[in-house]
């Protein structure tokens, strides 16, 4: 069973909502947006060309409802709207296993229930759309009465992400893996690697522009490489000298330690741990998230990135 001719809703129309619904409206397919009355998000949406819905509308409507609105915030939708209203055998997908995985929804038994979790930010997803590049993405069927969702799952995948790596997998693998990388290696391991990086030369007294440009600035620069063509390209492009101190120091700064602490890491998300703070947390009303946002857009690296910016790209 194909997605043409289906009514399809996408809730939410932030990073990914709104990636999602104009590379799929680009593709030809029959795409309204579904919000709260209140939202901000309202006329751009409008303006985009939707049809915009109030959320109970929305949930009425789909014949494919995608969930797209942040992950803490789902339960609610689907409890308030989406379990009473979305029509019997409807399709409900998401962009990321937590809620499913973490038992955070249980779906209704006559739903098929899909996954397409592209692996970029939103915004990539829209950029590379309209550069047709597209973007990876894993995709999942958790429950399928109808016997078609997994064909529906590839063609959302494909309007959306241009098939340009599509991996098929289980709710529970990309959450954890999900997880994993954004905390141990692409958000919190990258953060904390360059700000060391920078920290240790501004503590030997080095200019904090010079810190800054080689712990944060060439950072993507070196990503690029091997974004394109993998670490041994990186390497034919930098140095002999680069290259030798790669080789020799890389494993002084990521240690035995290091990897331990990444299983610690892992073990928690895999047991749930993590999981369970983080529900708490947002039950709290996000006391540590809020303080940390406020004391890291203070920082000093951040006014001195801020600086360089401003001198490197203004026109
Ligand atoms: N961000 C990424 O790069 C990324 C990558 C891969 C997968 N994902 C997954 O994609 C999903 C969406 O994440 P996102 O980052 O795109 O979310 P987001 O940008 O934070 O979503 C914002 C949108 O959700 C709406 N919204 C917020 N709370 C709501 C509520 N209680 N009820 C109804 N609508 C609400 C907002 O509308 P208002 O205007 O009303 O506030 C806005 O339109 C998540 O499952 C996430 O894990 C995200």
């Amino acid at each position: 069973m194909s997605l043409s001719g289906k009514k399809v809703v996408v809730f939410g129309y932030g990073s990914q909502g709104h990636a999602h619904a104009l590379n799929l409206k680009d593709c030809g397919y029959n795409v309204s947006v579904a919000l709260r009355e209140d939202s901000q998000s309202w006329d751009r949406a409008k303006e985009d060309g939707f049809e915009v819905l109030n959320l109970k509308d929305g949930a009425r409507v789909a014949d494919v409802a995608m969930l797209l609105v942040p992950d803490e915030n789902q339960p609610e939708l689907y409890k308030n709207y989406l379990k009473s209203e979305l029509k019997n055998g409807a399709f409900l997908g998401f962009a990321h296993g937590f809620n499913i995985h973490y038992s955070q929804i249980t779906p209704r038994e006559d739903l098929n229930v899909f996954m397409v979790a592209p692996k970029s930010p939103g915004h990539k997803v829209r950029e590379k759309f309209l550069e047709k590049e597209g973007v990876p993405a894993l995709i999942s069927v958790y429950q399928d009465p109808s016997k078609e969702t997994l064909q529906l799952a590839k063609d959302w995948a494909k309007g959306v992400c241009l098939n340009l790596g599509v991996l098929e997998t289980t709710f529970k693998d990309e959450t954890e893996t999900d997880l994993f990388g954004e905390q141990a290696v692409l958000c919190g391991g990258l953060v904390e690697l360059m700000k060391a990086g920078y920290e240790t030369l501004l503590d030997a007294g080095y200019d904090e522009k010079l810190a800054y440009f080689e712990c944060v600035h060439e950072m993507k620069l070196i990503v690029d490489l091997i974004y394109s063509k993998g670490f041994a390209a990186m390497r034919e492009s930098i140095s002999n000298t680069a290259e030798y101190g790669d080789y020799t120091t890389g494993k002084k700064i990521v240690t035995k330690e290091s990897r331990e602490n990444m299983k610690e890491v892992l073990e928690d998300i895999r047991n749930g741990r993590f999981a369970k703070d983080f529900i708490l947390e947002g039950q709290a009303g996000y006391p540590i998230l809020k303080t940390m946002r406020n004391r890291c857009k203070d920082e000093k690296i951040e006014v001195v990135g801020n600086e360089l910016r401003e001198m490197m790209f203004k026109k």
